[in-house]
């Protein structure tokens, strides 16, 4: 599985790329809303940190102007990937992007059945909302599974991009059931990469080796 950052804040992406695990990026209207400055300046810079692909959502009612806009952001830089909703219109604005060789992310799945025509109408991902069908007492992980057993099953190309992380429990079991991507808040990573076990068994070797050098009088 892939991981993904799901931020636009520069700051945490140029923290977590560092670390080598990043292959790609992910935002959305309110995740930029988070962020002052130009937005195309954003996603540039976005995608000069991140090696691979970042989604610019379209906000927009109507197909000509999703197509429209989409076809303006994915000008910006050849990593963005256009975001657009899983509804009517942002099919048929998928898939007429898709046929001018853009890739497009569906984004604010929440069914086997949205994912299905996702895929269907040409998409290069398709992004299943984990934390909000457990936000509402139901069962997000189980969702995503019936995506990824259905995505399997039909062979389909394009990716399943589990979304809406809200725990590292969130990003393992994603890749237990074998998602293409995660795409993970940056509190998620830190979380995902502490343990208070490793954390004291670096201080005890560090603490050892210390006391070596001091026995060896250096
Ligand atoms: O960016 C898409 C998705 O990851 C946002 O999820 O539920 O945290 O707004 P959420």
């Amino acid at each position: 599985m892939k991981l993904f950052i799901d931020t636009a804040n520069l700051d945490d992406i140029e923290e977590i790329a560092s670390w080598g695990v990043l292959s790609g990026a992910t935002t959305n209207p309110t995740l930029l809303g988070q962020v002052e400055g130009d937005e195309d300046e954003i996603y540039r810079r976005i995608c000069e940190i991140v090696d691979g692909p970042v989604s610019a959502e379209v906000v927009a009612g109507d197909v000509a102007t999703m197509i429209a806009e989409g076809t303006r952001l994915a000008a910006i830089h050849p990593h963005i990937v256009v975001k657009l909703p899983t509804s009517r219109e942002g099919l048929s604005a998928t898939s007429a992007l898709a046929r001018d060789g853009i890739r497009v992310n569906m984004t604010l799945c929440f069914t086997a059945n949205q994912a299905i025509l996702a895929a269907s109408a040409g998409a290069a991902f398709v992004s299943p909302f984990i934390g909000r069908f457990d936000d509402i007492n139901e069962d997000g992980l189980g969702r995503l599974a019936e995506i990824v057993e259905a995505f399997a099953a039909s062979n389909f190309e394009t990716e399943v991009l589990a979304a809406s992380v809200r725990t590292p429990v969130h990003v393992m079991e994603a890749a237990r059931m074998g998602a293409d991507i995660a795409t993970i808040p940056p509190k998620v990573f830190h979380q995902m990469l502490h343990h208070p076990l490793t954390t004291a068994g670096i201080d005890t070797f560090n603490e050892d080796h210390a006391a070596r050098l001091a026995r060896r009088g250096a």
